[in-house]
């Protein structure tokens, strides 16, 4: 039995849920800045919704009375409570057998250095920040880094993974990865943040972006590990070229002086999670760009969280066109969706303006029946929105140039939508707490509302006071203007590839109902959510092109003791905790797998699998859990193998290089290291059956 340590290098008390260090160079610190959603635009509200799929009465009914039961028990800590359930957990995936793909011994709530993972399974570093991957990269040498040597090594806080097939080479796959931000105290010794030298700048700027690199598996051994040097690895950077295409492609809102055109921009920023697209291409957030960007004086900068003073990084001090103040328009060119082609590593990455500019947590796509695309795409910040995109243009078959061209244009035209979801339940019903409502759910409907067209023939806006060009660029002011919900950080999008069901992770929003902020609503039921929750759609017909979904809420997370938490209506004492649900992602079972981000029970972050259908639904499970101060990013679950990226690792309040907090992946004495990890099972079959 694993034993409970101290709360010795858990997140420090900030808002969020993580530790000072993360909040200050992930986020800019935006917990601690004005909410930038002020519009007064409405939110779920009692107005009852149309005829929707709902389940049972007598479900949810038997769910408040084990809510209530496990409520009257409730003895010691958080943690405590959480470990007693995890073993309750394990005992039942013993004893009674769990979804196919989740029957493993649960994983304990815990804080260990280290990536812990269950009874029977085997892990590997697959590849380090810093390890060379290109012809010519030099080994990685802390101490002695510079920028060329950085832009030919795998880059910093790995966050999104895909693993994309490669044909005619036996074991192997190629591995592509997002480096979401820096952390400079953590890479450069004696790190002075009032002074950074250029040097750091572009260190940092190389460290930044995405990762293609070429994977191979030992048959033996089960191990993943890195092919350096093989003619498809890539590395894309802060100072990359790319290419703007769609609606905004060329507006005067995009031209700066050093790109009259309007539609070729270095770089990409701030890459968070991702998705595949069934052409075989990558998908890449680009999140909270604001950090990077200083002196700003716009409302329409405001709405965006960009700051009217110098950045922590310092970065306008090398580059002009990281002062708003200098260079106004180089700021309107991030925040988008950008589309990497990783099996062509000369091809020209690409930011797609029809899928709208906020901190796009990720993408993820989906095709029509008559192969049309439709992603989905959240804005990570607290109340904001959730959108989705529908392509006008059908996907080419087939591995043809002509094809693969053609495919490269399918998130250029189609109408971009955001969500406005209605509850069922009386307003007065949603008292705050996590009650359920009367009716036993929170649930209700929604609608697409759609706020701009993008064709070959030009773009139409359908937001009043709005021009298209606009509603691409400032698209968080089209979602005030059309009244979209107020979501509690919206993350992570998957629809299920077994159902069709969407789901929709929601982090936290400590600041829900707080003061003036908007209170709490049957789609966001917690005030004051600190462990946030995970939505579930139903489009209308199953079909993903729907202007309509039905809704509820599939997971309400936190400690199962808790009355206000809620696991689809499996019994609570049989789940493990969870606490900050961020990434998500299918295993080939049809399970959700979700990864968490802040977690405030006292444990590390985790991977958790879920089942999201029959009649173990709603069982949850911890797989593993991460280092000291790190996150567990970019999970990816094939048959035989789990994927995650450990990111920043050691990110602790007042560490540093010389004081780390972590000692992760290589030991005492090693600088700390973010990296991406493989998990196996040791007698090498299929994971959790
Ligand atoms: Fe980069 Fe929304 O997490
Ligand atoms: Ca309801
Ligand atoms: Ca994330």
């Amino acid at each position: 039995m694993r034993r409970l340590l101290p709360l010795i290098g858990t997140p420090d008390s900030h808002p969020g849920g993580r530790s000072a260090m993360t909040c200050l160079y992930r986020c800019g610190n935006a917990c601690f800045h004005e909410i930038p959603n002020t519009s007064d635009n409405e939110y779920v509200g009692d107005v009852i919704a149309s005829a929707l799929s709902r389940r049972s009465m007598m479900r949810a009914a038997a769910v408040v009375t084990v809510a209530t039961a496990a409520g009257t028990a409730v003895i010691g800590t958080g943690a405590q409570q959480a470990q007693a359930a995890t073993e309750a957990a394990a005992t039942t995936a013993k004893s009674d057998k769990a979804a196919r793909g989740l029957r493993f011994t649960a994983v304990a709530p815990n804080l260990t250095d280290a990536v812990v993972i269950p009874d029977g399974y085997a892990q590997n570093v697959v590849i380090r920040w810093g390890e060379p991957i290109l012809r010519g990269a030099p080994a990685f040498d802390p101490d002695n880094q510079t920028a060329a040597a950085q832009a030919a090594q795998f880059g910093y806080n790995n966050d999104f993974l895909a693993l994309l097939p490669l044909p005619g080479e036996r074991g192997r796959q190629i591995l592509v990865a997002n480096h979401e931000y820096t952390d400079e105290v953590l890479m450069f010794k004696a790190y002075d943040a009032a002074n950074p030298t250029r040097e750091q700048a572009e260190i940092a700027w190389a460290a930044h972006g995405l990762s293609v690199v070429v994977v191979e598996e030992d048959k033996r051994s089960g191990k993943l590990t890195a092919v350096p040097r093989h003619h498809l690895n890539r590395r894309v950077t802060a100072t990359t070229e790319f290419k703007v295409t769609g609606p905004a492609a060329g507006s005067d809102l995009l031209k700066t002086s050093a790109d009259p055109t309007g539609k070729k921009v270095l770089g990409t920023l701030n890459n968070c999670a991702g998705g595949e697209t069934p052409w075989g291409t990558t998908l890449h957030g680009e999140e909270n760009f604001n950090q990077y960007f200083a002196n700003s004086s716009r409302p329409t900068d405001a709405r965006y969280g960009i700051g009217t003073g110098a950045t922590e990084r310092k970065w306008e001090r090398f580059d002009k066109r990281f002062d708003v103040a200098q260079e106004p328009n180089e700021v309107h060119r991030f925040g988008y969706v950008v589309e990497l082609d990783p099996y062509d590593p000369t091809s020209t990455p690409r930011k797609r303006t029809a899928l709208g500019r906020f901190k796009h947590e990720g993408a993820t796509v989906r095709l029509t029946d008559d192969g049309r695309p439709v992603l989905y795409t959240g804005d990570d910040e607290r109340f904001d929105y959730f959108y989705k995109f529908v392509g006008s243009k059908k996907m080419k078959k087939g591995g043809s140039r002509s094809a693969r061209e053609h495919n490269l244009t399918l998130l250029d035209e189609g109408t971009l939508y955001v969500a406005k979801l209605t509850g069922d339940s009386p307003a007065a019903e949603i008292d705050g707490t996590g009650k359920l409502p009367a009716d036993g759910e929170f649930d209700g409907g929604g609608v697409w509302i759609p706020l701009a067209t993008a064709s070959a023939k030009g773009a139409v806006s359908h937001v009043e006071g709005m021009t298209a060009e606009e509603v691409y660029v400032f698209t968080r002011l089209a979602g005030d203007k059309v009244g979209a919900t107020k979501m509690d950080r919206p993350e992570d999008i998957q629809p299920s590839p077994t159902t069709g069901k969407v789901y929709v992770a929601l982090t936290n929003n400590t600041n829900r109902g707080v003061g003036s902020n908007a209170k709490a609503d049957e789609a966001n039921p917690r005030n004051a959510n600190k462990h946030g929750h995970i939505l579930e759609l139903t489009e209308g017909r199953n079909r993903p092109e729907s202007l309509t979904f039905a809704w509820s809420l599939f997971l309400v997370a936190g400690d199962p003791t808790d009355p206000a938490t809620y696991f689809a209506g499996f019994p609570k004492e049989k789940v493990s905790p969870i606490s900050c649900p961020d990434n998500v992602a299918f295993d080939p079972h049809g399970n959700l797998w979700i990864s968490t981000d802040g977690n405030q029970l006292g444990s590390h972050d985790g991977l958790f699998g879920v089942a999201t259908k029959g009649d173990r639904r709603g069982e949850l499970k911890q797989f593993l859990t991460v280092p000291t101060g790190a996150e567990t990013c970019g999970p990816l679950v094939q048959d035989r193998r789990v994927l995650v990226a450990v990111q920043h690792p050691g990110e602790i309040s007042g560490a540093t290089v010389e004081k780390p907090a972590s000692i992760w992946p290589d030991g005492a004495g090693k600088i700390v290291r973010p990296a991406v990890v493989s998990v196996w099972r040791k007698d090498g079959c299929d994971i959790g059956v």
